[in-house]
């Protein structure tokens, strides 16, 4: 027994100098370490020797077990890599996969194109709950209970004390009970609506509201900044206008406009045959709204402004139907990379 062990440890370092590829290893291993490899086969036989021999068969064997595995061990490891080549099925020159590399949704980047341009003119960045109560989202900003302005925005009730809010102006009442002027801010989120889901409407939206405050803001103040926002968002060139509007919140109110960037004023299907598009609503901060913060409406003024993300994307990119926007078809998504 003890010359068979010997015998086979010879055999077995003799053949460590030639293990060169991974089947090379795989054999040395199918041969000597497996279950019924040829060491398994020595423990066999050694059950049949008188029981004062085994010890001593028993270390041999172990030794010769223990060596077999560390020169297989080694071996797969050196062969490594270059092994791997050696397999047929393993190809190196074939290019690797390309792991597909995300990009920002439209509206975020909407979002983002418009903080920056506002940031450089001295806003800075506020942002407030998507579930509110009725004080903020109306009461406070000069809706009273019943008043017909409320049928403006169809309301998501969670129950008597909140909603959904249904723009993002009750920011604007959260910052100013927090701070005294003077306040420059703007207010991006997601806001909702009860309407029905349509290419023009959604349940859902963005919208940045703007407020500054201060003492002596005039309405001057407000077409200066809005019209430097709009020239460096759609482009030097446009022409615009300011409409009389109404909001509760803002006396003067107004609406700004752009001329189309599908006609350029011609008059065409997007803007309706009018030439002029909707970009934003604005006005003067309404001195009840300075009140229910606890602002003296003699001593602060303000301007304030609201865009909807969604149609300044679609108007920007010739999108027609706001439901693409939510949809995350990514044909769609892409192509705003
Ligand atoms: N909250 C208005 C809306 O959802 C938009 C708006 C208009 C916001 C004028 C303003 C503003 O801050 O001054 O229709």
């Amino acid at each position: 027994m003890q010359d068979a062990i010997t015998q086979l440890l010879d055999e077995v370092r003799a053949r460590a100098g030639r293990l060169a590829t991974r089947d090379d290893a795989e054999d040395f291993r199918i041969q000597y370490l497996a279950r019924k490899g040829r060491i398994a086969t020595l423990f066999e036989d050694m059950k049949a020797l008188p029981p004062a021999e085994r010890p001593v068969a028993g270390k041999l064997l172990n030794a010769l077990r223990v060596e077999a595995e560390g020169i297989h061990a080694a071996a797969v490891a050196s062969i490594g890599i270059a092994g791997a080549a050696h397999a047929a099925h393993l190809d190196l020159t074939l290019p690797g996969r390309a792991m597909p590399v995300g990009h920002q949704h439209i509206v975020t980047k909407t979002i983002d194109e418009i903080k920056t341009i506002f940031k450089a003119m001295g806003f800075s960045v506020a942002t407030g709950p998507e579930i509110e109560t009725d004080w903020y989202n109306f009461q406070a900003l000069n809706f009273p209970p019943d008043h017909p302005a409320r049928d403006m925005q169809d309301t998501f009730f969670i129950d008597d004390m909140r909603l959904l809010r249904t723009h993002t102006t009750p920011v604007q009442i959260r910052v100013m009970e927090q701070r005294t002027p003077p306040i420059r801010i703007i207010m991006p989120g997601r806001v909702f609506r009860n309407e029905v889901i349509s290419a023009r409407s959604h349940v859902q939206f963005h919208q940045v509201d703007g407020l500054f405050c201060d003492a002596h803001v005039t309405f001057a103040d407000l077409k200066g900044t809005l019209v430097a926002f709009a020239k460096r968002y759609y482009g030097s060139a446009l022409k615009y206008r300011f409409r009389p509007s109404f909001f509760p919140f803002t006396e003067p109110s107004a609406e700004m406009d752009i001329t189309c960037y599908l006609c350029a004023g011609k008059g065409c299907r997007v803007c309706k045959q009018s030439g002029w598009l909707e970009i934003l609503g604005c006005g003067m901060v309404d001195p009840n709204v300075f009140r229910a913060v606890g602002y003296d409406p003699d001593a602060v003024s303000g301007y304030a402004f609201g865009i909807g993300i969604e149609r300044t994307a679609m108007l920007r990119h010739g999108v027609d139907d706001i439901r693409l926007l939510f949809e995350n078809d990514l044909r769609v998504n892409r192509q705003f990379i």
